[in-house]
């Protein structure tokens, strides 16, 4: 295995352009305001932004950290890393688990990315023009409800991903992302003009920071109130999700970072970026939701039920619904990309397999899975195709955002704080401060933060 054919950024601007287009995509934009409406809005908000806060900025930190030093693949990093440091091999496991959870979110993530794939030809068609809560609602089912058309736009966004992938990392999306990421801030700044003007904003802002703890961590029948901390989890999971944590992703961009980086101010801008976006995201649609009276937590049709509306009565809507759509696309693209990133350079590590060959194996691989998840909105929705109330969609999303991603960063942590010395993230990051509060968070706060969510999560704590 030569290292010399190992691909790197450019620039470092490269790599957080790269790192910014992973993180900033359909988790933003459809996952948070759609789980947030789930799990009853302010408390959730408040402990997702304490997860990206105390535990996601240290982990990602370390991630990039044990990419840059180990410049393979995650499983072949984990490897040498542990060799290095004299410690088991075991800690592969974090780059085989990655590989997992990558095929199991890229083949949900697709099928959504399909559906606003779907919505650019009805916006530019003039189809969202003046929807209402039903008709909205009738269009968004009927997408969801035709399996064929489902597949049709789940195959495009596949082929869209496999075909950047296999072009390599230098020539991918990183341009698109510098025109991005301005449009979508804009774009979303806009949209949350509109839902001042025309929304019920107060009540929407009221729904996303008001910090009610009992409403979302109590499940009350009569007088007698219980405690569930699967919120909890959810919030863990996708503070994760958002910023494509704990499955290698940020780590094989890492190993493509330029010999000397800065880690940490990496991490902070793109965590930042991350988080306004989501936030704007959920400023811009729940005023719209209690205008329209829909329900929060009316769950993966959400976003794609509510910005219609605002889009079929705005003025210029056409314009700038078809422009949304399109915006979305992109920063779906760009995160997909790096959800087959770390399977692929382990296959052309391992087996000297060419680009093109490993990225139709892995895209391929995902696309079958992903049609479970075209068929979880259709003929699988029923309740005999449901485990734990969930279909296969759901449980797909679930095992790799709450179990997979969280636990991969748990040994993230480990392995950086506890297995290898404290030189080498010491002499890796070069912080000139604030090393022994990152050092403090990464050995302490976050593995005991992620193991006691999860023992709360079933049960045991
Ligand atoms: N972060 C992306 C989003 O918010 C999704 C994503 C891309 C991801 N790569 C990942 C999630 C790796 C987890 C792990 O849409």
């Amino acid at each position: 295995m030569s290292t010399t054919t190992h691909p790197q950024w450019t620039t470092r601007f490269a790599f957080i352009l790269a790192a910014a287009g992973s993180a900033v995509g359909l988790g933003n934009i459809w996952k948070f305001p759609y789980i947030t409406g789930e799990y009853g809005g302010g408390a959730f908000v408040l402990v997702y932004l304490a997860c990206i806060a105390l535990i996601g900025v240290p982990v990602m930190m370390a991630e990039i950290l044990l990419g840059r030093q180990g410049r393979q693949s995650p499983i072949h990093t984990m490897r040498n890393l542990a060799q290095a440091q004299h410690a088991s091999s075991g800690w592969q496991i974090i780059g085989w688990m990655g590989v997992v959870a990558g095929f199991l979110i890229l083949s949900f993530y697709s099928v959504v990315a399909g559906w606003a794939f779907a919505y650019i030809p009805e916006a530019i068609s003039g189809n969202l023009n003046g929807l209402d809560k039903t008709t909205s609602g009738a269009l968004f089912g009927e997408l969801t409800g035709s399996p064929t058309t489902l597949l049709f736009w789940h195959t495009l966004f596949m082929l869209l991903t496999a075909l950047v992938v296999s072009l390599g990392v230098q020539n991918g999306l990183e341009r698109l992302v510098k025109i991005l990421m301005p449009a979508l801030v804009g774009l979303l700044i806009l949209l949350v003009g509109y839902a001042m003007a025309s929304g019920k904003f107060l009540q929407g802002l009221d729904y996303l920071f008001n910090v009610n703890f009992s409403a979302v961590f109590y499940t009350c029948q009569g007088a007698s109130c219980t405690f569930t901390a699967e919120p909890l989890l959810v919030a863990l999971g996708h503070a994760f999700f958002t910023l494509s944590l704990g499955m290698g992703a940020i780590m094989v961009y890492g190993s493509y970072m330029p010999g000397k980086a800065f880690i940490a101010s990496s991490t902070l801008m793109v965590a930042i970026a991350d988080t306004v976006i989501a936030l704007l995201a959920g400023m811009a649609i729940f005023p719209l939701v209690f205008a329209n009276d829909l329900t929060p937590g009316a769950g993966p049709g959400l976003v794609f039920v509510t910005l219609p509306i605002a889009f079929g009565s705005m003025p210029a809507g056409q314009f700038f619904g078809s422009l949304f759509f399109v915006l979305l696309l992109i920063a779906a693209w760009s995160s997909a990309i790096s959800l087959v990133e770390p399977a692929v350079a382990w296959l052309t590590e391992r087996w000297q397999w060419c680009r093109v060959r490993a990225t139709l194996a892995v895209t391929g691989l995902a696309w079958i899975l992903g049609i479970g998840s075209v068929l979880s909105f259709n003929y699988w929705s029923g309740p005999e195709y449901q485990w734990f109330g969930k279909t296969f969609f759901d449980l797909k999303d679930y095992l790799a955002s709450n179990i997979l991603l969280p636990l991969g960063g748990l040994l993230i942590a480990l392995f950086t704080a506890w297995a290898a010395q404290r030189r080498f993230s010491e002499q890796g990051l070069a912080l000139s401060r604030g090393f022994a509060l990152w050092w403090w968070l990464i050995r302490y706060l976050a593995p005991l933060g992620i193991a006691l969510i999860f023992l709360h999560a079933i049960g045991l704590v």
